[in-house]
């Protein structure tokens, strides 16, 4: 039987025919993964306890569609109002529908370039168009360059990623001072950074920020997905309209106040995490390799142009790291920070490949 209608495909909106998906850093088991910025070491054992005690009703009942206890919690441990706190799905459903409640298309968005690639396929998902301004010399920030860019949202991952570099706060509020749109800085690697570094504590005044946090990093929970969007109540409460009833399961809900709440284990996962950053860093330098200074549980290094065969040579012995095939990263490693013995297992490899 022969049909008139459209293919499937065709169906489906030009700009998403159009675009390319984002690609999440390699999933592959039985690898050292080195790759995607996850946590060392595992979460907290209240973490385990919390999920033991998880009740059949936990799974038959929907969750909790406003994350409430969750919020709470956030609240008291970051000082700042519950009704300010959205809840996500990980920090990237939080996003998500920041993107869907301030774009329309034909609005523009900007970032310092290169950084976290998911800014860019939401821009193309949303419709709107994507401004990089370069990073300044030395990773600092392009401020008179985002503003000039037009744009309606702002985006800056602090510390940045893929260069775990770190913009000050008071530099980040003087640009919102300065700008017209809503800027969005995403602290997913901030307990990583010195105290004191974080604009949680600014945003009251500054009331066109937002904070992004997540637990995927600091409190080793990236398989539960669970992030929060901080910021001016009134437009938390639109984002709540935004978002998925129920964004945040019942499991998460119950392993995220666990892990919240047991403030002594994380900041051991976070000492232990920066004395290995250390140590890798030493390493690597040893191999000659100049590194951008880290705020983050992982480290961007000036491999050389030989980084591609580096990165090929470890993915063969089972280690993955990150590499991108762009004209600004092609010389670059990013590894994430591992337990001890897994970052001697990768300096070895590479002393092994001649690097
Ligand atoms: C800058 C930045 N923001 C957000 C995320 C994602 O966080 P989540 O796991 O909470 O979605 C990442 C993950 O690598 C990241 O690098």
């Amino acid at each position: 039987m022969t049909s008139t209608s459209p293919s499937i495909d065709q169906l489906v909106q030009p700009h998403i025919q159009g675009m390319r998906g984002y690609t999440p850093g390699e999933q592959v088991n039985q690898c050292l993964k080195l790759n995607t910025n996850e946590c060392a070491w595992p979460p907290s054992p209240s973490v385990f306890a919390g999920l033991a005690a998880f009740v059949a009703d936990g799974l038959r009942l929907y969750p909790d569609p406003q994350s409430a206890r969750l919020r709470e919690a956030a609240g008291k441990l970051w000082n700042f109002p519950a009704a300010g706190i959205l809840a996500g799905n990980g920090s990237d459903d939080c996003l998500t529908i920041l993107y869907r409640c301030l774009l329309q298309p034909g609005d523009r968005v900007a970032v310092p370039w290169p950084t976290y690639g998911l800014y860019d396929t939401l821009a193309a998902i949303q419709n709107v168009e994507m401004v990089h301004v370069p990073w300044g010399p030395d990773w600092s920030l392009p401020g008179e360059a985002l503003l000039a860019s037009g744009a309606r949202m702002l985006l800056i991952a602090n510390p940045n990623n893929p260069s775990a570099s770190l913009i000050s706060s008071a530099e980040l509020c003087a640009l919102a001072k300065r700008f017209n749109g809503l800027l969005v800085v995403d602290e997913a690697y901030i307990d990583y950074a010195p105290e004191g570094s974080s604009c949680i504590p600014q945003l009251a005044a500054h009331p066109n920020m937002v904070v992004l946090r997540t637990c995927s990093k600091s409190y080793s929970l990236a398989g539960a997905r669970l992030g929060f969007c901080l910021g001016q109540a009134s437009l938390i409460s639109q984002m709540m309209k935004v978002k998925d009833s129920y964004n945040v399961n019942a499991l998460t809900q119950a392993v995220g106040l666990a892990a919240l709440g047991d403030r002594a284990y994380h900041q051991r996962l976070v000492a232990d995490t920066l004395a290995a950053r250390e140590t890798l860093e030493e390493g690597l330098r040893k191999l000659g390799w100049a590194l951008v200074p880290s705020s983050g549980n992982f480290v961007l290094a000036a491999a050389g142009p030989r980084a591609g065969e580096w990165y090929a040579g470890l993915k063969q012995r089972g280690i993955l790291v990150r590499w991108w095939d762009t004209p600004e990263l092609r010389e670059y490693l990013r590894i994430t920070v591992g337990q001890p013995a897994d970052q001697q297992r990768l300096l070895a490899a590479l002393r092994e490949l001649g690097a």
